[in-house]
Protein backbone atom coordinates (compact mmCIF):
# COMPACT_ATOMS: atom_id res chain seq x y z
CA UNK A 1 0.00 0.00 0.00
CA UNK A 2 1.29 3.23 -0.81
CA UNK A 3 0.06 6.58 0.35
CA UNK A 4 0.12 10.12 -1.82
CA UNK A 5 -1.15 13.61 -1.94
CA UNK A 6 -2.82 15.64 0.46
CA UNK A 7 -5.95 15.95 2.94
CA UNK A 8 -6.78 18.53 5.01
CA UNK A 9 -8.39 16.25 8.23
CA UNK A 10 -11.73 17.86 10.05
CA UNK A 11 -11.56 20.63 12.73
CA UNK A 12 -10.54 19.90 15.84
CA UNK A 13 -13.41 18.33 18.52
CA UNK A 14 -11.72 19.78 21.71
CA UNK A 15 -11.85 23.28 19.97
CA UNK A 16 -15.01 22.71 18.03
CA UNK A 17 -16.81 22.38 21.65
CA UNK A 18 -15.47 25.52 23.18
CA UNK A 19 -16.28 27.46 19.95
CA UNK A 20 -20.39 26.61 21.20
CA UNK A 21 -19.80 26.80 24.75
CA UNK A 22 -17.73 30.08 24.58
CA UNK A 23 -19.76 31.68 22.06
CA UNK A 24 -22.83 31.27 23.97
CA UNK A 25 -21.15 32.71 27.28
CA UNK A 26 -19.83 35.46 25.46
CA UNK A 27 -21.48 38.86 24.85
CA UNK A 28 -22.21 39.53 20.77
CA UNK A 29 -21.25 37.76 17.95
CA UNK A 30 -18.85 35.00 17.45
CA UNK A 31 -18.70 33.66 13.93
CA UNK A 32 -17.01 29.90 13.92
CA UNK A 33 -15.27 28.40 10.82
CA UNK A 34 -14.55 25.12 10.24
CA UNK A 35 -16.21 23.24 12.98
CA UNK A 36 -16.00 19.43 13.30
CA UNK A 37 -19.38 18.76 12.16
CA UNK A 38 -19.95 15.60 13.75
CA UNK A 39 -22.19 13.84 16.42
CA UNK A 40 -20.20 14.77 19.42
CA UNK A 41 -20.15 18.43 18.37
CA UNK A 42 -23.83 18.16 17.55
CA UNK A 43 -24.58 17.17 21.02
CA UNK A 44 -22.98 20.23 22.62
CA UNK A 45 -25.05 22.31 19.97
CA UNK A 46 -28.11 20.57 21.01
CA UNK A 47 -27.67 20.78 24.56
CA UNK A 48 -26.75 25.00 25.04
CA UNK A 49 -30.41 25.44 22.23
CA UNK A 50 -32.06 23.12 25.05
CA UNK A 51 -30.77 25.73 27.27
CA UNK A 52 -32.06 28.66 25.18
CA UNK A 53 -28.71 29.66 23.18
CA UNK A 54 -29.68 30.33 19.55
CA UNK A 55 -26.91 27.94 18.10
CA UNK A 56 -27.80 27.63 14.31
CA UNK A 57 -27.21 24.38 12.28
CA UNK A 58 -23.65 23.75 12.04
CA UNK A 59 -21.67 24.57 8.84
CA UNK A 60 -18.75 25.59 7.69
CA UNK A 61 -19.03 29.28 8.47
CA UNK A 62 -21.69 30.34 11.03
CA UNK A 63 -22.37 33.03 13.55
CA UNK A 64 -23.36 32.30 17.29
CA UNK A 65 -25.07 35.07 18.88
CA UNK A 66 -24.02 35.07 22.52
CA UNK A 67 -26.14 36.85 25.40
CA UNK A 68 -24.26 36.46 28.40
CA UNK A 69 -24.88 33.19 30.95
CA UNK A 70 -27.43 35.34 32.24
CA UNK A 71 -29.54 34.23 29.29
CA UNK A 72 -29.16 30.49 30.03
CA UNK A 73 -32.60 29.24 31.43
CA UNK A 74 -33.53 25.70 32.51
CA UNK A 75 -34.36 22.83 29.98
CA UNK A 76 -37.78 21.31 30.01
CA UNK A 77 -36.72 18.27 28.68
CA UNK A 78 -33.35 16.26 29.44
CA UNK A 79 -29.70 16.97 28.31
CA UNK A 80 -29.30 14.32 25.82
CA UNK A 81 -25.33 14.16 25.26
CA UNK A 82 -25.31 11.02 23.11
CA UNK A 83 -21.45 9.40 23.70
CA UNK A 84 -20.22 12.98 24.06
CA UNK A 85 -18.10 13.21 27.37
CA UNK A 86 -16.80 16.59 26.87
CA UNK A 87 -20.12 17.84 26.35
CA UNK A 88 -21.50 16.31 29.63
CA UNK A 89 -18.72 17.10 31.90
CA UNK A 90 -17.83 20.59 30.56
CA UNK A 91 -21.39 21.38 30.10
CA UNK A 92 -22.02 20.33 33.91
CA UNK A 93 -19.62 22.94 34.87
CA UNK A 94 -21.95 25.56 33.23
CA UNK A 95 -25.03 24.27 34.47
CA UNK A 96 -23.98 23.97 38.03
CA UNK A 97 -23.59 27.79 38.17
CA UNK A 98 -26.79 28.62 36.79
CA UNK A 99 -30.30 28.46 39.21
CA UNK A 100 -31.33 25.62 36.86
CA UNK A 101 -32.10 22.03 37.37
CA UNK A 102 -31.06 19.43 34.59
CA UNK A 103 -30.91 15.99 34.06
CA UNK A 104 -27.98 14.62 31.79
CA UNK A 105 -28.59 11.78 29.91
CA UNK A 106 -26.33 9.59 27.03
CA UNK A 107 -25.85 6.36 25.07
CA UNK A 108 -25.05 3.28 26.39
CA UNK A 109 -21.38 4.11 26.52
CA UNK A 110 -21.89 7.22 27.81
CA UNK A 111 -23.75 6.30 30.53
CA UNK A 112 -21.22 3.96 31.97
CA UNK A 113 -18.58 6.46 32.25
CA UNK A 114 -17.00 8.34 35.41
CA UNK A 115 -19.09 11.52 36.41
CA UNK A 116 -18.00 11.61 40.05
CA UNK A 117 -14.70 13.16 39.31
CA UNK A 118 -16.80 16.35 38.22
CA UNK A 119 -19.26 16.00 40.34
CA UNK A 120 -16.52 15.94 43.14
CA UNK A 121 -15.42 19.38 42.74
CA UNK A 122 -18.95 20.85 41.52
CA UNK A 123 -20.21 19.69 45.08
CA UNK A 124 -17.23 21.70 46.75
CA UNK A 125 -17.87 24.21 44.66
CA UNK A 126 -21.91 24.31 46.55
CA UNK A 127 -23.62 22.37 43.56
CA UNK A 128 -25.59 19.69 44.36
CA UNK A 129 -24.89 16.93 41.76
CA UNK A 130 -27.19 13.54 42.03
CA UNK A 131 -25.43 10.66 40.34
CA UNK A 132 -27.12 6.48 39.70
CA UNK A 133 -25.09 3.96 42.35
CA UNK A 134 -22.48 3.18 39.33
CA UNK A 135 -21.43 7.25 39.34
CA UNK A 136 -21.99 7.48 34.93
CA UNK A 137 -25.52 8.84 33.78
CA UNK A 138 -28.42 10.25 34.27
CA UNK A 139 -26.96 12.76 36.38
CA UNK A 140 -28.75 15.33 38.03
CA UNK A 141 -27.32 19.24 38.69
CA UNK A 142 -28.70 21.54 40.69
CA UNK A 143 -27.27 24.84 40.01
CA UNK A 144 -26.92 27.74 42.03
CA UNK A 145 -24.47 30.45 42.95
CA UNK A 146 -20.73 28.81 43.91
CA UNK A 147 -17.96 29.72 46.03
CA UNK A 148 -13.99 29.49 45.25
CA UNK A 149 -12.45 26.66 45.18
CA UNK A 150 -8.77 25.11 45.07
CA UNK A 151 -8.99 21.65 43.14
CA UNK A 152 -5.86 19.02 43.28
CA UNK A 153 -7.53 16.53 40.58
CA UNK A 154 -6.51 12.88 40.95
CA UNK A 155 -6.65 12.19 36.81
CA UNK A 156 -5.03 14.41 34.54
CA UNK A 157 -8.33 15.22 32.13
CA UNK A 158 -9.03 18.43 30.10
CA UNK A 159 -13.00 17.84 31.14
CA UNK A 160 -12.47 17.85 34.74
CA UNK A 161 -10.44 20.88 34.79
CA UNK A 162 -12.47 22.76 32.35
CA UNK A 163 -15.88 21.81 33.95
CA UNK A 164 -14.38 23.15 37.36
CA UNK A 165 -12.89 26.68 35.18
CA UNK A 166 -16.15 26.91 33.42
CA UNK A 167 -18.25 26.56 36.85
CA UNK A 168 -16.08 29.53 38.05
CA UNK A 169 -16.25 31.41 35.04
CA UNK A 170 -20.04 31.27 35.11
CA UNK A 171 -20.61 31.57 38.58
CA UNK A 172 -17.70 35.19 39.39
CA UNK A 173 -15.49 33.26 41.92
CA UNK A 174 -12.16 31.85 42.34
CA UNK A 175 -10.92 28.76 41.16
CA UNK A 176 -7.53 26.86 40.76
CA UNK A 177 -7.36 23.23 39.61
CA UNK A 178 -4.45 21.16 39.48
CA UNK A 179 -3.64 18.18 37.94
CA UNK A 180 -0.71 15.03 38.05
CA UNK A 181 0.26 16.50 34.43
CA UNK A 182 -0.88 18.69 32.33
CA UNK A 183 -4.05 17.92 30.18
CA UNK A 184 -5.06 19.39 26.86
CA UNK A 185 -5.24 23.02 27.43
CA UNK A 186 -7.38 25.15 24.94
CA UNK A 187 -9.95 26.05 27.31
CA UNK A 188 -7.61 28.37 29.40
CA UNK A 189 -6.06 29.40 25.85
CA UNK A 190 -9.60 30.27 24.56
CA UNK A 191 -11.29 32.04 28.01
CA UNK A 192 -7.39 33.97 28.02
CA UNK A 193 -8.22 35.18 24.39
CA UNK A 194 -11.70 35.93 25.05
CA UNK A 195 -10.60 38.19 28.13
CA UNK A 196 -11.02 36.31 31.11
CA UNK A 197 -8.38 36.11 33.77
CA UNK A 198 -6.60 32.89 33.76
CA UNK A 199 -3.62 32.26 35.02
CA UNK A 200 -1.06 29.12 34.14
CA UNK A 201 1.67 27.75 35.60
CA UNK A 202 3.32 23.98 35.37
CA UNK A 203 0.74 21.81 36.74
CA UNK A 204 -2.15 24.47 37.90
CA UNK A 205 -4.42 26.67 35.74
CA UNK A 206 -6.23 29.29 38.00
CA UNK A 207 -9.10 31.89 37.06
CA UNK A 208 -10.06 34.60 39.11
CA UNK A 209 -13.92 36.29 39.97
CA UNK A 210 -15.04 38.95 37.13
CA UNK A 211 -13.84 37.53 34.35
CA UNK A 212 -16.31 38.31 31.52
CA UNK A 213 -16.00 36.81 28.25
CA UNK A 214 -15.91 39.13 25.14
CA UNK A 215 -16.87 37.82 21.80
CA UNK A 216 -14.33 36.33 19.25
CA UNK A 217 -14.28 34.24 16.02
CA UNK A 218 -12.91 31.12 15.79
CA UNK A 219 -11.03 29.00 12.43
CA UNK A 220 -11.12 25.81 14.16
CA UNK A 221 -7.62 24.36 13.39
CA UNK A 222 -7.15 20.54 11.83
CA UNK A 223 -7.67 17.91 14.59
CA UNK A 224 -4.41 16.14 15.33
CA UNK A 225 -6.20 13.32 17.07
CA UNK A 226 -7.43 12.64 13.22
CA UNK A 227 -4.26 13.22 11.52
CA UNK A 228 -2.95 10.70 13.77
CA UNK A 229 -4.56 7.89 12.00
CA UNK A 230 -3.42 9.69 8.53
CA UNK A 231 0.34 9.50 10.14
CA UNK A 232 -0.47 5.78 11.23
CA UNK A 233 -1.26 4.93 7.53
CA UNK A 234 1.57 6.49 5.94
CA UNK A 235 4.20 5.22 8.84
CA UNK A 236 2.19 1.51 7.63
CA UNK A 237 2.57 2.15 3.67
CA UNK A 238 5.51 0.70 1.75
CA UNK A 239 6.15 3.71 -0.43
CA UNK A 240 4.88 7.22 -1.02
CA UNK A 241 4.23 10.25 1.45
CA UNK A 242 1.14 11.86 2.73
CA UNK A 243 0.72 15.83 3.55
CA UNK A 244 -1.60 16.61 6.20
CA UNK A 245 -2.64 20.45 6.17
CA UNK A 246 -3.30 22.91 9.07
CA UNK A 247 -3.15 20.69 11.63
CA UNK A 248 -3.00 21.99 15.47
CA UNK A 249 0.16 20.89 16.99
CA UNK A 250 -0.46 22.39 20.34
CA UNK A 251 1.98 20.76 22.98
CA UNK A 252 -0.68 19.07 24.96
CA UNK A 253 -1.73 17.10 21.82
CA UNK A 254 0.79 15.87 19.91
CA UNK A 255 2.69 13.15 21.87
CA UNK A 256 1.64 10.52 18.90
CA UNK A 257 3.42 12.37 16.15
CA UNK A 258 6.63 12.09 18.57
CA UNK A 259 5.71 8.43 19.34
CA UNK A 260 5.74 7.80 15.75
CA UNK A 261 8.97 9.61 15.31
CA UNK A 262 10.75 7.49 17.84
CA UNK A 263 9.26 4.69 16.04
CA UNK A 264 11.32 5.57 12.91
CA UNK A 265 8.46 7.56 11.04
CA UNK A 266 9.68 10.59 9.21
CA UNK A 267 7.65 13.80 10.07
CA UNK A 268 8.23 16.87 9.13
CA UNK A 269 6.13 20.04 10.24
CA UNK A 270 5.92 22.47 7.61
CA UNK A 271 4.20 26.29 7.28
CA UNK A 272 4.71 26.37 11.24
CA UNK A 273 2.26 29.43 12.38
CA UNK A 274 0.29 30.54 15.45
CA UNK A 275 -3.42 30.51 14.47
CA UNK A 276 -5.85 31.77 17.32
CA UNK A 277 -3.95 31.37 20.26
CA UNK A 278 -3.06 27.84 18.45
CA UNK A 279 -0.10 26.37 16.98
CA UNK A 280 -0.65 25.28 13.44
CA UNK A 281 1.19 23.20 10.65
CA UNK A 282 0.98 21.27 7.75
CA UNK A 283 2.63 17.67 8.49
CA UNK A 284 4.44 15.69 6.07
CA UNK A 285 4.80 12.07 6.64
CA UNK A 286 6.87 9.20 5.44
CA UNK A 287 7.05 5.65 6.07
CA UNK A 288 9.72 4.21 7.74
CA UNK A 289 10.99 0.55 9.18
CA UNK A 290 9.42 0.92 12.30
CA UNK A 291 10.82 -0.38 16.16
CA UNK A 292 8.58 -1.04 18.74
CA UNK A 293 9.50 1.71 21.58
CA UNK A 294 7.85 1.99 25.36
CA UNK A 295 5.84 4.81 26.25
CA UNK A 296 4.06 5.66 29.79
CA UNK A 297 3.81 8.13 32.34
CA UNK A 298 4.12 11.74 31.80
CA UNK A 299 4.14 11.25 28.11
CA UNK A 300 0.34 9.83 28.03
CA UNK A 301 -2.24 12.54 28.22
CA UNK A 302 -0.88 14.26 25.24
CA UNK A 303 -1.49 11.17 23.31
CA UNK A 304 -4.57 9.62 25.30
CA UNK A 305 -6.82 9.53 22.61
CA UNK A 306 -4.30 7.88 20.12
CA UNK A 307 -3.23 4.80 21.87
CA UNK A 308 -5.47 2.47 20.37
CA UNK A 309 -3.96 3.40 16.87
CA UNK A 310 0.01 3.75 18.48
CA UNK A 311 -0.74 0.12 19.46
CA UNK A 312 -2.28 -0.98 16.15
CA UNK A 313 1.01 0.41 14.24
CA UNK A 314 3.14 -1.45 16.76
CA UNK A 315 1.99 -4.53 15.88
CA UNK A 316 3.33 -4.21 12.62
CA UNK A 317 6.82 -2.71 14.43
CA UNK A 318 9.47 -4.59 15.17
CA UNK A 319 10.44 -5.84 18.68
CA UNK A 320 8.00 -5.28 21.70
CA UNK A 321 6.46 -2.07 22.66
CA UNK A 322 4.98 -1.16 25.77
CA UNK A 323 2.20 1.90 26.88
CA UNK A 324 1.86 2.18 31.37
CA UNK A 325 0.78 4.67 33.18
CA UNK A 326 -2.61 4.77 30.37
CA UNK A 327 -5.40 3.41 32.67
CA UNK A 328 -7.99 6.44 31.79
CA UNK A 329 -8.12 4.36 28.77
CA UNK A 330 -10.22 2.20 30.51
CA UNK A 331 -12.93 5.03 30.95
CA UNK A 332 -13.22 5.89 27.68
CA UNK A 333 -15.77 5.02 24.97
CA UNK A 334 -14.95 1.45 25.49
CA UNK A 335 -12.24 0.05 27.99
CA UNK A 336 -9.72 0.50 25.37
CA UNK A 337 -6.87 -1.75 26.46
CA UNK A 338 -9.13 -4.60 26.53
CA UNK A 339 -10.91 -3.58 23.41
CA UNK A 340 -7.37 -3.25 21.46
CA UNK A 341 -5.78 -6.14 22.62
CA UNK A 342 -8.81 -8.87 22.40
CA UNK A 343 -9.36 -6.99 18.82
CA UNK A 344 -5.56 -7.54 17.85
CA UNK A 345 -5.37 -11.10 18.83
CA UNK A 346 -8.66 -11.49 17.07
CA UNK A 347 -6.98 -10.66 13.79
CA UNK A 348 -3.50 -12.80 14.77
CA UNK A 349 -1.09 -10.14 16.58
CA UNK A 350 0.73 -10.38 19.93
CA UNK A 351 -0.64 -8.78 22.28
CA UNK A 352 -1.23 -8.26 26.04
CA UNK A 353 -3.35 -6.46 28.94
CA UNK A 354 -1.25 -4.39 31.70
CA UNK A 355 -3.53 -3.28 34.32
CA UNK A 356 -2.46 0.28 33.09
CA UNK A 357 -1.69 -0.29 29.62
CA UNK A 358 -1.34 -2.43 26.58
CA UNK A 359 2.03 -4.76 25.83
CA UNK A 360 2.27 -5.38 21.99
CA UNK A 361 5.19 -7.82 20.40
CA UNK A 362 5.10 -6.80 16.54
CA UNK A 363 5.57 -8.97 13.34
CA UNK A 364 5.05 -8.56 9.72
CA UNK A 365 2.71 -11.17 9.02
CA UNK A 366 -1.09 -10.55 7.59
CA UNK A 367 -3.36 -9.78 10.57
CA UNK A 368 -7.34 -10.80 9.22
CA UNK A 369 -10.34 -10.93 10.80
CA UNK A 370 -13.19 -9.32 11.91
CA UNK A 371 -13.19 -7.17 14.86
CA UNK A 372 -15.59 -4.98 17.39
CA UNK A 373 -15.67 -1.95 17.85
CA UNK A 374 -18.06 -1.31 20.98
CA UNK A 375 -19.32 1.36 19.36
CA UNK A 376 -16.47 3.00 19.57
CA UNK A 377 -15.23 5.25 16.82
CA UNK A 378 -11.46 5.05 18.03
CA UNK A 379 -11.46 1.53 17.97
CA UNK A 380 -12.94 1.88 14.26
CA UNK A 381 -10.27 3.88 12.52
CA UNK A 382 -7.58 2.03 14.37
CA UNK A 383 -8.26 -0.95 12.85
CA UNK A 384 -9.48 0.73 9.79
CA UNK A 385 -5.98 1.82 9.34
CA UNK A 386 -4.70 -1.36 10.41
CA UNK A 387 -6.31 -2.89 7.85
CA UNK A 388 -5.01 -0.71 5.07
CA UNK A 389 -1.32 -2.01 5.22
CA UNK A 390 -0.20 -4.76 2.81
CA UNK A 391 -1.68 -8.51 2.85
CA UNK A 392 -3.61 -7.23 5.58
CA UNK A 393 -8.04 -7.91 5.83
CA UNK A 394 -9.72 -6.55 8.76
CA UNK A 395 -13.29 -6.11 8.59
CA UNK A 396 -14.95 -4.03 11.43
CA UNK A 397 -18.64 -4.81 12.49
CA UNK A 398 -19.71 -1.01 12.77
CA UNK A 399 -18.15 1.55 10.31
CA UNK A 400 -20.73 4.02 10.92
CA UNK A 401 -19.41 4.72 14.14
CA UNK A 402 -16.80 7.07 13.09
CA UNK A 403 -19.76 9.46 12.81
CA UNK A 404 -18.58 10.82 16.59
CA UNK A 405 -16.00 12.30 15.78
CA UNK A 406 -14.72 11.79 11.76
CA UNK A 407 -17.74 11.56 9.72
CA UNK A 408 -15.74 11.37 6.26
CA UNK A 409 -12.82 9.08 7.43
CA UNK A 410 -13.45 6.26 5.13
CA UNK A 411 -13.56 8.66 2.08
CA UNK A 412 -10.34 10.21 3.36
CA UNK A 413 -9.04 6.75 3.73
CA UNK A 414 -9.66 5.83 -0.01
CA UNK A 415 -8.28 9.24 -1.06
CA UNK A 416 -4.45 8.87 0.70
CA UNK A 417 -4.23 4.90 -0.46
CA UNK A 418 -2.52 5.74 -4.13
CA UNK A 419 -1.96 2.45 -7.06
CA UNK A 420 1.70 2.13 -6.82
C1 LIG B 1 -11.22 16.06 25.74
C2 LIG B 1 -10.41 15.59 26.75
C3 LIG B 1 -9.95 14.20 26.85
C4 LIG B 1 -10.16 13.43 25.55
C5 LIG B 1 -11.48 13.71 24.91
C6 LIG B 1 -11.66 15.19 24.64
C7 LIG B 1 -11.62 17.47 25.77
O1 LIG B 1 -10.64 13.56 27.89
O2 LIG B 1 -10.01 12.03 25.77
O3 LIG B 1 -11.59 13.01 23.66
O4 LIG B 1 -12.05 18.01 24.72
O5 LIG B 1 -11.50 18.10 26.84
P1 LIG B 1 -10.15 13.69 29.42
O6 LIG B 1 -9.91 15.10 29.65
O7 LIG B 1 -11.25 13.16 30.28
O8 LIG B 1 -8.92 12.84 29.48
Amino acid sequence: MNVGGSLQVPGDKSISHRALILGALGDGESRVTGILQSADVHSTAGVLRALGVGIPPLTPDFVVHGRGADALRGPTAALDCGNSGTTTRLMAGVVAALPVRATFVGDGSLSRRPMRRIARPLEAMGARVELPAHHGLPMTIQGGSLHDVTWDSEVASAQVKSAVLLAALVSGVRATVTEPTRSRDHTERMLHARGAKITIDERSVAIEPGSSLTAMDTAVPGDPSSAAFFAALAALADGGSLRLERVCINPTRVGFIRAIERMGVRVDAENRRVEGGEPIADIVVRPGRLRGITVGGNDIPAMIDELPMLACVAARAEGETEITGASELRVKESDRIAAVVSNLRAVGADAEELPDGIRVRGSDRPLAGRITTHGDHRLAMAFGILGAATGNGIEIDDRDCVSVSYPTFWTDLESAVVSG
